[in-house]
């Protein structure tokens, strides 16, 4: 573990991390870089996320301030299906780049496989370089590409596939 590392304590998120989680979210969004979305989320709506026993959102806190999450969401309602999760995780811009993500990972799929996953995944623009390389560290496999997945802001983007098997799922 680097230094930064070794300052950034990571746990489960709780409710009054609430507004951090939904500000670190929202600069996400305006930074156009990590997803498609545009609309910015409130509050209310990141509580939702809190709770679901199988779909872990731990927070990473350096300095006694919420620098970072990650959170598991469904992937599809389909029971065969109940063991894959989506994931994102999302560091303050003012904390990128000193292996907060990397801490949070670290701790998240752990999480991820005693809640029963077996696989978790996302999706990355090729250019998010970051997140393509966090992943890889953390023994994601790029499964390929959709061509013009979606638009964003009016513009076909790509993106890749990436996915992590835990637990029983984990060849050997
Ligand atoms: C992607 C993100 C979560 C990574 O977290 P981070 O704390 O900044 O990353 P870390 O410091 O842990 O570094 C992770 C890896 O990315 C690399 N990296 C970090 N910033 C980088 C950058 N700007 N350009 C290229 N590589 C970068 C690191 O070198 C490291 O790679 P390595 O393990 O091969 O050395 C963070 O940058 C972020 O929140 N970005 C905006 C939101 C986003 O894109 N989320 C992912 C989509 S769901």
């Amino acid at each position: 573990m680097s230094d930064h590392a070794s300052a950034v304590l990571v746990r489960p998120a709780r409710l009054e991390d609430v507004p951090s989680i939904t500000a670190i979210y929202n600069e996400g969004i305006r930074g156009r870089t990590a997803t498609f979305e545009t609309r910015e989320r409130t509050p209310d709506e990141v509580r939702r996320w809190l709770g679901e026993p199988r779909h872990p959102v731990l927070v990473a806190e350096a300095d006694a301030r919420v620098v970072g999450w990650v959170a598991a969401s469904t992937y599809r309602p389909r029971a065969c299906y109940a063991g894959i999760a989506e994931f994102s995780v999302y560091v303050a811009a003012s904390a990128r780049g000193r292996r907060v993500g990397d801490a949070l990972l670290a701790a998240f799929l752990p999480a991820c496989e005693a809640a029963g996953l077996w696989k978790v995944l996302s999706r990355i623009f090729p250019e998010n370089e970051a997140s393509r390389r966090l992943c890889a560290r953390h023994g994601f496999r790029e499964v390929g590409t959709y061509a013009r997945h979606a638009r964003l802001d009016g513009a076909w983007r790509d993106v890749v596939i990436v996915e992590r098997l835990l637990g029983d799922a984990v060849e050997t």
